[in-house]
């Protein structure tokens, strides 16, 4: 039968009552009175249940902030006198977050029937931490950056008028996620949104795909075709890539900018359309003008408006926010029992170039969930492992971490994962290792070695 591991929580200064009862009952408790040991404890070790000890003072700090709400599939029960069910704060908490509750004076007879159920509802197999809706929607843009407060602000100025836009950045920066952006929050939003690829349409083809054609405009045209622009009546064409419009489509584009109305191919009528223009390029247009591969003319017509998309690179307080959305949205798809980051991951994120910018940082977390080992994502999950980058020499600080996480790492071996001993071994106390395994991405339950 597998350890039945509970953490008791108690205030400073307290006796955790029934502990020898719940020890000889077969759990493998383990006390602490500091909230940040327990979350320590937590992220280190598979706690299928969190006792937490009240007394009668009203203080609940003891928790420590989200404490309860954390630790995955883990139950907290608590243990209070009966007048603090009164209080109405706790009794919210208890409701909100705790499995269930049992009122002082302790006994044990119905205290381990509770601890056993939450045993078993600990050890069903879960989907892993989804909490609330902390964050905003699907096609939201995640950040909170002073250059993406900016650009948010810039955002909704844009939104408010009707004028063609031009949106710039790096590839994987979210220039189409800002043109959805700008539809939806402007007066179209109940219009379509339709996105073409300038790139990924065949030369010959981009004529007829924009404006449509009529019946018969040539060999295969069987039926009349109504073309993007059109589709996109009464709301939004975002033009991506539109440095790759060869020449002669810039012509007809430019003409359709300033008349508002198209001409099918094979068709004679004008027909007027109310579109409103986005497009997009990572390529540099002025120079593309310069170069004589963009008409000049077009440029200035696109550009009325601009949205310059920063690069992650430059938004670094934006990392770690955004690593941490893609992981809650990504935890939600998969059943696995990865709980987060290890400090040291964080870092390296928050030091790397992110040349693919948003995009490569969701493919390497969604890479990270899939190898991680452990409940901590390390920078090796990530690929990001800073001897192999190769950006600098390794510093002190990295020499002793490599070294502490070795000793650690064989400390544990000799020892057969208990961690008492190898803290003793170690000279140091068992809830220091914890802190040292979760520095390190070791964690025990997980056969790290
Ligand atoms: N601020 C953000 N918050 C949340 N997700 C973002 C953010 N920026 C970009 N993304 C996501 O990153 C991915 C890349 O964004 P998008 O496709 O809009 O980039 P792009 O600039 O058009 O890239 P490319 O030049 O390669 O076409 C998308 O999955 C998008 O949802
Ligand atoms: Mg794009």
């Amino acid at each position: 039968m597998e350890t039945r591991n509970l953490l008791y929580l108690t205030p400073p200064h307290t006796q955790p009552v029934l502990l020898s009862d719940i020890r000889a009952a077969g759990w493998n408790a383990q006390v602490t009175e500091n909230p940040d040991e327990a979350r320590v404890m937590i992220n280190s070790e598979r706690f299928h249940v969190g006792l937490a000890l009240f007394d009668s003072t009203n203080n609940i700090d003891f928790l420590g902030e989200n404490l309860i709400s954390t630790g995955g599939p883990m139950k907290w029960i608590a243990l209070l006198p009966p007048s603090q069910m009164q209080n109405e704060d706790i009794s919210q908490m208890i409701q909100e977050n705790f499995y269930d509750y049992h009122t002082l004076p302790a006994d044990s007879k119905r205290l381990l029937p509770i601890l056993g159920h939450a045993y078993g509802m600990a050890s069903i197999p879960h989907k892993p931490l989804i909490q609330g809706d902390e964050y905003p929607g699907e096609d939201e843009m995640v950040g909170a950056s002073p250059a993406m407060l900016a650009l948010f602000s810039n955002l909704r100025k844009i939104s408010g008028v009707d004028a063609p836009v031009l949106i710039t950045g790096e590839s994987g920066t979210g220039k189409e996620l800002g043109a959805t952006a700008i539809h939806e929050r402007s007066s179209r939003s109940g219009g379509p949104f339709v996105a073409v690829n300038c790139g990924a349409l065949p030369p010959n083809l981009i004529q007829s795909e924009l404006f449509g054609y009529e019946k018969g405009a040539f060999t295969g045209a069987a039926q009349r075709k109504i073309g993007h622009i059109e589709a996109a009546a009464g709301g939004t064409i975002f033009l991506d890539e539109i440095g790759d419009l060869p020449m002669d489509m810039q012509v007809n584009l430019l003409r359709f900018l300033q008349e508002k109305t198209i001409e099918r191919v094979g068709g004679t009528e004008h027909i007027n359309v109310d579109v409103r223009v986005i497009a997009a390029t990572h390529v540099d247009l002025e120079t593309a003008v310069k170069e004589g591969r963009f008409r000049e003319d077009l440029y200035y017509r696109l550009h009325v408006l601009d949205l310059k998309m920063p690069a992650l690179r430059d938004r670094q307080g934006d990392i770690e926010l955004l690593a941490r959305f893609f992981f809650k949205k990504f935890a939600a798809e998969k059943c696995r029992n990865v709980q987060g980051f290890t400090r040291e991951a964080i870092r390296i994120m928050s030091d790397h170039d992110w040349p693919g910018n948003v995009r490569e940082l969701i493919n390497r977390i969604r890479r990270a969930m899939v190898m991680c080992e452990n409940r901590l994502i390390t920078p090796a999950d990530l690929g990001l492992e800073r001897r192999a980058s190769g950006r600098h020499m390794l510093t002190l600080d990295e020499v002793r971490s490599t070294a502490e996480r070795e000793a650690i790492q064989t400390a544990l071996r000799r020892t057969h994962k208990n961690v008492s001993k190898a803290a003793q071994e170690l000279g140091v106390s068992r809830v220091t290792l914890y802190r040292l395994m979760e520095k390190c991405g070791l964690h025990h339950a997980h056969g790290m070695m």
